[in-house]
C-alpha cells in the first residue's frame, strides 16, 4: 500500500517524535557542513494575516536559534541562504527590509557570535549590496576572522550559476595570461575559486517549507550532499528539527557513486 512520505504526513509544528532527537545524534559522526535554504517566511506571515516582513523577522529569530544549536553541538560549518541573486526581483520595499534586517542581525548578534567563537563568512557579491549592509558584513567578517568555532557562512546576493561563471572567468584569465595550462584545471583547483574556498562541501542540505528545489544554491558544492526536505516553515523550524535532520542524515548510506 502507498505510504505517504514523512514530509507529507507531517503538517509542520513540533516534530512528531519529541523523544530526544539530540540524544540520538552520534556526535562522532556529525556532518561537517550543513547548508540551509531558509524558506517559508512569507507563507508563515500570510497564514497569520501579517505582512511578509514579519515572517522575515521571525525567520531571523530562527536563525539565532539554529546558529546557537549548531555551535553547541560542535558543527564546523553552517551555510544559510539569506538572499539570492534572483531575490532582487521582489518588491523594492521587501528588498530594502531584508537588507536592513541583515544590518540589524549583525548589530544585534555580533558581540555574542564573537564571544562564542563564531567565524562569519560571506558567500556572494558583496559589492552590489547597499553601503550599510556591505559595511556591517565586512566589519563582522573582519572582527571574527580568527575565530575557531562554528563557521557561519551567509549567502547574500548569491547565485550558484554566477559563482561558477565567476570562477570560469578567473580560470580563463589565468589561461590567457599563460599562468595556467588547461590540463592543470581540475576539480580541486576550480573549487578553490569558489566562495567556499577552504570549506568542505555540504554533507547535508536542509530546505523547509515543502518546496523541493535547489533555487540556484551551491550548485557545484552539493554534488554529493544529502537532502532533508520538510513542510515546516522556516519561522517554525526549531533546534529539534535540526537534530532530527542530523539523525536522519546519519541513517543514510552515502555511496558517492560507488557500491
Ligand atoms: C525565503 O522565504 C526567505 C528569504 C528570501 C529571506 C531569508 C531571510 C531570513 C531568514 C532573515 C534573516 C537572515 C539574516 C541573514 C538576517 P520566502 O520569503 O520566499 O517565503 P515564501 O516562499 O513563503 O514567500
Amino acid at each position: 500500500m502507498f505510504k505517504k512520505p514523512r514530509w507529507l504526513r507531517w503538517k509542520g509544528g513540533k516534530p512528531q517524535d519529541e523523544a530526544g532527537w539530540k540524544d540520538r545524534i552520534d556526535m562522532e559522526r556529525l556532518p561537517q557542513h550543513i547548508a540551509i535554504i531558509m524558506d517559508g517566511n512569507g507563507r508563515w506571515a500570510n497564514a497569520r494575516g501579517l505582512p511578509r516582513t514579519a515572517g522575515h523577522r521571525a525567520g531571523m529569530g530562527t536563525l539565532h536559534e539554529i546558529v546557537d544549536a549548531s555551535g553547541e553541538i560542535g558543527l564546523k560549518i553552517l551555510t544559510v541562504y539569506a538572499f539570492s541573486t534572483e531575490n532582487w526581483k521582489r518588491p523594492p520595499e521587501e528588498v530594502d527590509f531584508l537588507m536592513h534586517l541583515m544590518v540589524e542581525y549583525i548589530v544585534k548578534e555580533l558581540a555574542e557570535l564573537h564571544e562564542k567563537g563564531v567565524q562569519i563568512r560571506l558567500m556572494g557579491d558583496i559589492e552590489d549590496l547597499p553601503g550599510d549592509t556591505r559595511n556591517e558584513m565586512k566589519n563582522a567578517i573582519e572582527v571574527t576572522r580568527n575565530n575557531q568555532g562554528l563557521v557561519l557562512n551567509i549567502a547574500v546576493n548569491y547565485g550558484g550559476r554566477s559563482e561558477i561563471l565567476r570562477a570560469v572567468k578567473q580560470v580563463c584569465a589565468e589561461v590567457r595570461g599563460s599562468r595556467l595550462a588547461p590540463e592543470e584545471i581540475d576539480e580541486e583547483l576550480f573549487g578553490r575559486l569558489l566562495y567556499t574556498e577552504g570549506c568542505a562541501d555540504p554533507d547535508l542540505v536542509i530546505r523547509p517549507s515543502g518546496e523541493m528545489r535547489l533555487s540556484n544554491f551551491m550548485l557545484w558544492q552539493i554534488a554529493y550532499s544529502e537532502f532533508w526536505f520538510d513542510r515546516i516553515l522556516w519561522p517554525d523550524f526549531h533546534r529539534e528539527h535540526l537534530y532530527q535532520a542530523i539523525v536522519e542524515f546519519q541513517q543514510r548510506h552515502r555511496r558517492y557513486g560507488g557500491l
